[in-house]
């Protein structure tokens, strides 16, 4: 895969770093998009490989999208209905392109959308999709790797999750806003990212209640209006550039964060000798003296987020001690492991569970991003690793992370 990023460690960040628009409050606005007429125009949407990819599934089924002069991404669908289907060599590059059954259904009620692919973090299948979809009255059947859903006769329904899922409670919201009658979903997922699609819903007429709590309340409504929105920051890249300042020894001011979205990975930076202060700007870390060992369980919202446990490992990889991380909501996401073993971390895991020996030092090595986050993992490894890190397949870190070659040079950091 193309996309090497090489790292020169040993150089302290300082300075300041602004935050790019949240990845998955994007993908899923641009895909909520067409369930309007008219032209949506998104603020604060990143410039970043998924990002790009969406825009190419949204041309493809006949959605017009262009990048205007003031950054802001316009949305345009057809004034009939859209392709109902998604093209399998697209969609196996994006998980997010599973976000389409839910806008395609609640847009005009038929979609045939491919089995998704993205992230290698396990098996990541849709059974919570499908039975939300189902109970709101779609016929859903899969065959050679697609889903039909068609929808017959819909109506509002009650819907038990049994895991919170991020995607399914967005893939049903989707469509529950344009289903006639109340819906509610129980055991809902509370990510901001969540408030954020109901927000933008409810902006376009939609009538959703209670988003970011585990019950979710939806009145159908016949029409919704496009309009114009700017979406939240993105907390999981904010969470990077703090724990960027701590295992560099360095001291970086994160921008345009909203801070509640960051409580968990804050109190956990803190408890690893980390200084960090909230102000009105943003969130200010400082590398503590040394980096103390904290045990780490990752939860739905508002518990760790997953997708900050591959750069915590990096940081506790140097840390006094051994912690132990507990990985709760996927069932293979340790790829980091094997990687910055290669880099001299002292790392077992067992199952869910991988216990982090802390190490003196770390090298450079020739390394490789198995998927999005251990791709920022290994960056954040380097920065500190003794000598020169290449990482290869760099391409899953551009996937998530806008401009950060840029933003990492401007903190100090010798990135080629
Ligand atoms: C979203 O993925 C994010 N992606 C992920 O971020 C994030 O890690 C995840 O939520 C959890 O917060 C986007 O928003 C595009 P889930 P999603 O459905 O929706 C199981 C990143 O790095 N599950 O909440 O796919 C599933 O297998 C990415 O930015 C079922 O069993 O996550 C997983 O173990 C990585 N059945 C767990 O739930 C289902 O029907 C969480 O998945 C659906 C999910």
């Amino acid at each position: 895969m193309q996309d090497t990023l090489c790292i020169e460690g040993g150089h302290p960040l300082h300075g300041r770093v602004r935050v790019s628009g949240a990845k998955n409050a994007g993908l899923v606005l641009m895909a909520a998009s067409i369930l309007a007429d008219g032209e949506t125009i998104l603020d604060n949407i990143p410039r970043i490989r998924d990002v790009e990819v969406m825009t190419q599934l949204l041309n493809d089924i006949g959605v017009d999208t262009c990048w205007n002069d003031d950054n802001s991404l316009s949305i345009c669908p057809p004034p009939g209905n859209v392709k109902n289907y998604t093209s399998y060599d697209l969609a196996k590059m994006l998980r997010a392109s599973n976000l389409f059954l839910g806008a395609i259904l609640g847009r005009q009620g038929e979609a045939i959308i491919s089995l998704p692919g993205g992230c290698d973090i396990g098996s990541r299948p849709m059974d919570l999709h499908i039975k939300g979809l189902q109970a709101l009255g779609t016929d859903i059947s899969i065959e050679h790797g697609y889903i039909f859903a068609r929808a017959n006769q819909s109506c509002g329904a009650r819907i038990y999750l049994d895991f919170p899922s991020v995607g399914a409670t967005e893939n049903i919201l989707m469509m529950a806003v344009k289903t006639p009658g109340t819906s509610i979903i129980e055991n809902a997922a509370k990510e901001p990212e969540i408030v954020d699609l109901a927000n933008f819903l409810n902006s376009m007429g939609a009538k959703i209640r209670g988003a970011g709590t585990d019950i979710i309340k939806i009145d159908g409504v016949p029409k919704l209006k496009a309009g114009r929105y700017a979406i939240i920051p993105d907390r999981i890249e904010a969470g990077t550039y703090m724990i960027a300042a701590a295992i560099s020894g360095g001291e970086i001011e994160v921008e345009n964060v909203i801070p509640t979205h960051l409580h968990p990975v804050v109190a956990k930076l803190q408890e690893t000798g980390a200084f960090v202060q909230e102000n009105d700007q943003g969130i200010l870390v400082r590398a503590g003296e040394q980096i103390l060992p904290v045990d780490i369980k990752t939860l739905p919202y508002p518990g760790f987020p997953t997708d900050m446990q591959s750069q915590m490992i990096a940081l506790l990889s140097l840390a006094r001690g051994s912690s132990v991380i507990v990985e709760n909501v996927f069932e293979n996401r340790f790829q980091i492991v094997d990687e910055l073993k290669r880099m001299g971390a002292n790392i077992k895991v067992e199952g869910h569970t991988a216990v982090v020996e802390g190490v003196q030092t770390l090298y450079g090595a020739r390394v490789k991003a198995t998927d999005l986050r251990a791709g920022a993992a290994l960056v954040l490894a380097a920065l500190v690793a003794r000598g020169e890190t290449v990482i290869e397949d760099a391409i899953h870190i551009f996937r998530g992370y806008e401009d950060i070659p840029r933003k990492l040079s401007m903190l100090g950091a010798r990135v080629k």
